[in-house]
């Protein structure tokens, strides 16, 4: 098969998955603790956490292990945990040792596939917490492992393996982990503090990695281009339509639309932010009780273009503290969240319990599909990620000081359930494919043409075929850090024996489209995905 069929497939997405509605299933009524954060590794167990200066979770420590912090606000000896590894094969988990306070930190997988954590709040916020991938590791920590309090930051992957951490509260700034040289400090951005206004709606950044290399920052209402090298902005995207905020505490949520990757190379890249609080919106839940609709659009940008513009497109309702979680399909699911308020300690209303599928490729005016709702609400510091499977895992929701069971409007969620997209439906069995290679892990280079092999127990469309790479996220206060999809076309199908099929993809061939890291690499076909495969390109 040549590239142009790839165009193609794209095109078909408009009639693809008509009549969707999804399903939801819980998977344990409770974990224990509420996952505030949640990052997928490599080996399919997902690492949660919440914070630890509230008192006792529901999940003791091991073997009678207590933590011992005299620097924690709420309890000096606390045997329970505020972490778990939840195991997505056994459906199991196990409880997980956290010291140090982790509250509302920021976190990226290294390219060796730990997972590094970032700084949270008092004794936590400049310390970082590494976690490698094995079934019987804990969290190690570094002490004074970063040079300013990261509380409510932002990270992301760079196209040389280390991981930037922008902003967090009252740091205009940026730095990089690990540190190369003796002194390395922070640089500062001026556009952060630019874009903060009386209740700092400039927190949690959305940050995506371009194609160029550079950074897209948007806070607040606007956005930049940054030069992460030397500090320099290099562009200024305009103020989002209507000029409403919609990073933290004003929660909307981003992605980097997918990127279509030809050949090794993309010369586009798409932002999509949706949702948020009307400016205002905090303080007026906060000191008067009102709580404002939250806002009902979506604003798109192709960021690479010379005059770059922002399309406002009206979503189904409003929402305010949804996830925006990118499905190997090439859509967007939007899921979380509620319809008034804003984020903060029991501000937020009306939860939102159904998600909505956004499109990608149909034309403006058709992109929303609203799909089956979930029973349990997910409010303020609840979690979404895409596993392998396909399934997307959600917890959290815990708009309280401390774990609250009963007489409060959204009781502390320690469940987790899973939002099964169409495409799993067992109607689409004869169109979805099992990937037979890449196995499990296999290392690719750039720019490498990698064999692999699939097979379909129906027939096979050619013209409707494509591989998706999703960079697994770490998903915190409605954003996902990282999230990264690249769409690759399916080259030189050739039908081997039986059902198989062996077939060619072009790796990209620069970093800056896709850092060195773990990717789920799924096969779709006719918009049905198969279970993705590890890969680790370097
Ligand atoms: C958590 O523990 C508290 C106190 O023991 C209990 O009242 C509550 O029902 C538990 N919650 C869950 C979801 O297990
Ligand atoms: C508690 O904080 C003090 C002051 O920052 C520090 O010196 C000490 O090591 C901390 N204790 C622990 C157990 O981390
Ligand atoms: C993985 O990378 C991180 C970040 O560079 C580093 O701190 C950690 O030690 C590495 N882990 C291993 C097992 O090499
Ligand atoms: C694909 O990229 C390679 C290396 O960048 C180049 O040599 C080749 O001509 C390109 N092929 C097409 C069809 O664009
Ligand atoms: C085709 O598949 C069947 C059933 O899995 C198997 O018995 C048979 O040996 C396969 N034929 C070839 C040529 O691989």
């Amino acid at each position: 098969m040549t590239t142009k069929f790839f165009l193609l497939s794209f095109s078909l997405l408009i009639t693809a998955a008509a009549g969707a509605g999804g399903r939801w299933q819980v998977l344990q009524k409770s974990i224990g603790v509420s996952a505030m954060h949640m990052q997928l590794l490599r080996n399919d167990r997902v690492i949660m956490f919440d914070r630890t200066n509230f008192g006792k979770s529901n999940l003791s420590l091991p073997r009678g292990i207590c933590r011992r912090n005299p620097n924690d606000t709420a309890l000096k000896v606390d045997c329970t945990a505020h972490s778990v590894e939840y195991d997505v094969a056994s459906n199991s988990f196990r409880p997980l040792m956290l010291f140090t306070d982790s509250w509302c930190s920021s976190g990226s997988v290294s390219p060796n596939g730990s997972l590094v954590q970032t700084g949270g709040w008092k004794d936590g916020q400049i310390r970082v917490r590494l976690f490698e991938p094995c079934s019987t590791c804990d969290w190690v920590e570094i002490e004074s492992a970063l040079t300013h309090p990261r509380w409510y930051a932002t990270n992301h992957i760079l196209p040389d393996g280390r991981i930037i951490i922008v902003g967090g509260r009252a740091q205009p700034n940026f730095e990089f982990f690990p540190k190369i040289k003796e002194g390395e400090g922070s640089i500062t951005v001026p556009f952060l503090d630019e874009t903060k206004d009386a209740v700092e709606d400039n927190l949690y950044p959305f940050v995506f990695l371009n194609v160029d290399g550079n950074l897209f920052i948007y806070a607040n209402n606007r956005a930049i281009l940054l030069n992460y090298v030397t500090g320099e902005t290099v562009k200024t995207y305009p103020t989002i339509p209507g000029g409403d905020p919609r990073s933290y505490p004003s929660t909307g949520s981003a992605v980097l639309l997918p990127l279509k990757v030809q050949n090794g190379t993309a010369e586009e890249a798409q932002v999509l932010v949706c949702g948020g609080a009307p400016l205002g919106s905090y303080n007026k839940a906060l000191n008067k009780g009102i709580f404002l609709d939250a806002l009902n659009t979506c604003a798109r940008m192709t960021i690479t273009d010379p005059n770059p513009r922002w399309t406002l497109e009206t979503m189904p309702g409003p929402r305010v503290m949804a996830d925006m979680t990118l499905l190997p399909d090439g859509n967007v699911l939007i899921i979380n969240g509620a319809s008034q308020g804003s984020a903060g300690w029991d501000l937020g209303r009306g939860p939102v319990l159904n998600p909505v599928l956004y499109k990608t490729e149909n034309p403006a005016g058709s992109r929303f599909e609203t799909m089956n709702p979930t029973s349990i609400p997910r409010m303020y510091h609840s979690t979404a990620a895409l596993l392998r499977d396909g399934r997307v895992l959600v917890g959290g929701s815990n708009p309280h000081k401390g774990y609250e069971f009963s007489s409060v409007l959204f009781p502390t969620e320690l469940s987790v359930e899973a939002f099964y997209p169409e495409y799993l439906n067992p109607e689409f069995s004869d169109v979805r494919p099992t990937v037979r290679a890449p196995k499990s892990q296999q290392v690719v280079g750039y720019g490498q043409k990698v064999q692999i092999e699939f097979s379909i127990s129906g027939k096979l469309a050619a013209q409707s075929l494509f591989a998706s790479m999703i960079c697994p996220s770490f998903s915190t206060h409605s954003f996902s850090m990282n999230q990264r999809s690249l769409l690759l076309p399916i080259d030189n199908v050739v039908s081997a024996r039986n059902l198989t099929f062996q077939a060619q993809l072009t790796m990209p061939s620069d970093p800056n489209l896709a850092p060195s890291s773990y990717y789920l690499l799924f096969v779709v076909h006719q918009y049905i995905p198969s279970e993705a495969t590890w890969i680790r390109i370097a």
